[in-house]
């Protein structure tokens, strides 16, 4: 496994394992399982995703040292506050089963995000949280955020896949000294990306797949990735990315393919921020 050094000097590794929309207990303990097994030592959850009981199982079943394996977890929106983040937190480590989480992410940038960023502030200087980071921040929240606080993020997790590349976005994370972190590599499968033509033929050209091509991408660009599987043969295909390299050219063509756009939604639609900040009881 490669590794990327955070700014405050923790190794993050450089491909890792995502569990969002795999909210059944014996199918996620059985992916994290296959992805350990596989060599997987990143795994991303959030209390939102409500597994990540069966992450911690899955870490113990695997028999991987503590150590080895760094875990992700996220605050949600309805735990926004400097209180509520430290119950926020005991939960999702009790829920995990572990005594110090590696990354701890504010999920969205909306709510009391300020005092929620104090509390994380002092988990960290606890020594209960490794590191502690943002995601789907825009670079004016994260600045805000920075302006206003001592700890700068150590990662920015933000949609990042062929069609929304994050260019200036990653241009101002590496000038701040925070890891881009990409969620939904694959865009989750949107705009038929397995089957785009130019990530096509550079798979060919390699001997690999389109899957493989778009992480080779990603890994090359110094972003971390953690595409989610829940198939053993793809989990496997998703990790071995790391015995080829894309040439310069093709790293040039790829960005042709940029819409500069989620292919979600956008974190400043109004609607939106309505919607996950009336988004309650599920954490
Ligand atoms: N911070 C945030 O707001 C945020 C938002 C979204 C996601 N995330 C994180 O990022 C992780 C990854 O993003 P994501 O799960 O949204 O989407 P993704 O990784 O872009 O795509 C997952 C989809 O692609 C399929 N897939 C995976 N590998 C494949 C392959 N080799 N060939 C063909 N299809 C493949 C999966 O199906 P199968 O499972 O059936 O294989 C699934 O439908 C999440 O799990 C989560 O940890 C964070």
């Amino acid at each position: 496994m490669q590794y990327a050094v955070l700014n405050n000097g923790v190794e993050m590794p450089l491909l890792g394992f995502g569990v969002f929309q795999v909210p059944d207990q014996a199918e996620c303990q059985r992916s994290v399982l296959e992805a350990l097994r596989v060599g997987y030592r990143l795994i991303d959850t959030a209390a939102a995703y409500q597994n990540e009981q069966a992450v911690g199982h899955a870490i113990r079943e695997s028999g991987v040292p503590r150590s080895e394996v760094f875990v992700t977890t996220k605050l949600w929106v309805e735990d926004a506050g400097y209180e509520k983040t430290k119950r926020a937190f005991d939960r999702s480590m009790q829920r995990l089963g572990l005594d110090v989480l590696d990354l701890y992410l504010i999920h969205q940038p909306y709510g009391d995000v300020h005092g929620s960023w104090r509390a994380m502030q002092e988990l960290l200087r606890e020594g209960r949280a490794r590191a502690i980071g943002v995601s789907n921040f825009h670079p004016d929240r994260v600045m805000d955020l920075m302006v206003h606080n001592e700890i700068k993020p150590a990662v920015n997790q933000i949609e990042t896949h062929p069609f929304h590349q994050q260019v200036e976005a990653q241009q101002f994370l590496r000038e701040s000294g925070i890891l881009h972190q990409s969620w939904g590599p694959f865009a989750e499968g949107k705009r038929d990306i397995f089957k785009n033509e130019l990530l096509g033929s550079i798979a060919t050209r390699h001997g690999k797949t389109i899957a493989q091509v778009i992480l080779r991408w990603l890994l090359q660009r110094g972003i971390v990735s953690i595409p989610k599987s829940v198939r053993k043969e793809r989990i496997a295909e998703n990790f071995d990315i790391f015995d080829f390299e894309l040439r310069a050219d093709e790293m040039l063509i790829i960005p042709s393919l940029d819409t500069k756009t989620s292919s979600f939604f956008d974190h400043r639609d109004p609607k939106m921020v309505k919607r996950l900040g009336e988004m309650k009881g599920i954490t």
